[in-house]
């Protein structure tokens, strides 16, 4: 194991920038199934915004928007849309984590301080990566409370669908940038290249992109890289830049233990998902071999099987979930499989790109 110079416990939180707060909780909660359990407002002393923190099992999602014009968010939103505007980590010391950061050359967005009540004291701080996404360092070691100083408990319960972590971040950056990411997350969080694709492993008739999966120091944190490749079409990256507005997060992987159920949950509650044409469940055993789950079932839910040299992963996407082509979930369920699905690659490309002409983006 390689001594690991940037320690990182895990991701903490992601921080989503929306334009109604409120709502977007109502639809994490009733639709992926959140508890609604803190939030911090008007009523709360915080006079321009408004926080809702969700949570399921290991996940914490913060939704934030603007309570008044003229606010940063809204200048966020009005390039993006809502869009995420920061993965936390947290670490054992912030003010460490934050001063060495800069000393190795990140951008600094937020000085460290504390945020404090009777409960004790939470230590943050914040640094620049792609786009106008952040890493927030934050440390609650001294806290007793939950979540933040300021916030408010809520008790809203979603009916969980099962969720039990973030299993992957990946971000979507311009043609040509994804080395200076790769090489960004090396120099400056310790992070190792774990896996490359090029545009042969990821590439249809259509369309290329090029992807490299970076992890942390203790492999808690996996966040993939990508940036469009050359094709005869405008890649699915491409459309994401230009919808976006730059480099951002592209789709989080939330990880369940039972993936049938996660999705079932999802599709009874109306989300919609990519689609694989009926052939793909035709050589599916011939091509990740024997499993444990009933093919028909997968099949009828539209879920895809890969396999590695240490186990196999199930695996499917949402479509975007804002009006914009933009961000997008997936739902990963792990039995021994460390990779990331490559055997899905074409034909769920294949999938994005039948959308993509519908949206007359190809
Ligand atoms: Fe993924």
């Amino acid at each position: 194991m390689m001594q690991d110079n940037f320690p990182i416990r895990k991701v903490d939180h992601i921080r989503h920038y929306v334009g109604n707060a409120r709502q977007s909780a109502y639809y994490y909660q009733h639709v992926f199934g959140f508890n609604i359990t803190a939030r911090h407002g008007l009523e709360t002393g915080l006079r321009h915004e408004v926080d809702y923190l969700l949570e399921q099992n290991d996940v914490k999602l913060l939704f934030s928007a603007p309570v008044k014009p003229g606010h940063h968010i809204a200048e966020a939103l009005a390039i993006h849309g809502d869009f995420v505007r920061d993965i936390a980590f947290e670490v054992d010391d912030v003010d460490w984590a934050f001063n060495e950061a800069v000393r190795r050359g990140a951008k600094p967005a937020i000085e460290p301080y504390s945020l404090e009540n009777e409960q004790g004291y939470v230590r943050i701080a914040s640094i620049h990566t792609y786009g106008d996404t952040l890493h927030t360092f934050i440390n609650r070691d001294n806290f007793t409370g939950h979540f933040l100083p300021g916030f408010a408990e809520m008790n809203e319960p979603g009916e969980g669908i099962g969720i039990v972590e973030i299993d992957h971040c990946v971000g979507n950056v311009e043609l040509g940038q994804m080395n200076v990411w790769v090489k960004w997350y090396e120099d400056i969080l310790g992070f190792k290249n774990l896996i490359s694709f090029d545009d042969n492993d990821i590439s249809t008739e259509y369309t290329a992109l090029m992807s490299k999966v970076m992890a942390s120091g203790n492999g808690r944190v996996k966040f993939p890289i990508n940036e469009p490749a050359a094709g005869k079409k405008k890649s699915q990256i491409d459309e994401y830049l230009e919808y976006f507005g730059g480099a951002g997060v592209q789709h989080v992987a939330l990880r369940t233990d039972d993936i049938v159920a996660t999705v079932s949950a999802l599709k009874a509650r109306g989300m919609q998902f990519l689609r694989v044409p009926k052939t793909y469940y035709e050589v599916l055993t011939d091509r990740v071999g024997e499993i444990d789950e009933d093919v028909e079932v997968l099949a009828e839910l539209g879920i895809l099987v890969d396999r590695d040299d240490e186990g196999y992963l199930l695996q499917i996407f949402t479509k975007p979930i804002t009006d914009r082509p933009t961000l997008f979930y997936e739902i990963i369920h792990r039995k021994g499989a460390t990779s990331f699905g490559k055997g899905n690659f074409k034909a769920l490309f294949e999938s994005i790109e039948r959308e993509q002409e519908l949206r007359g983006t190809l």
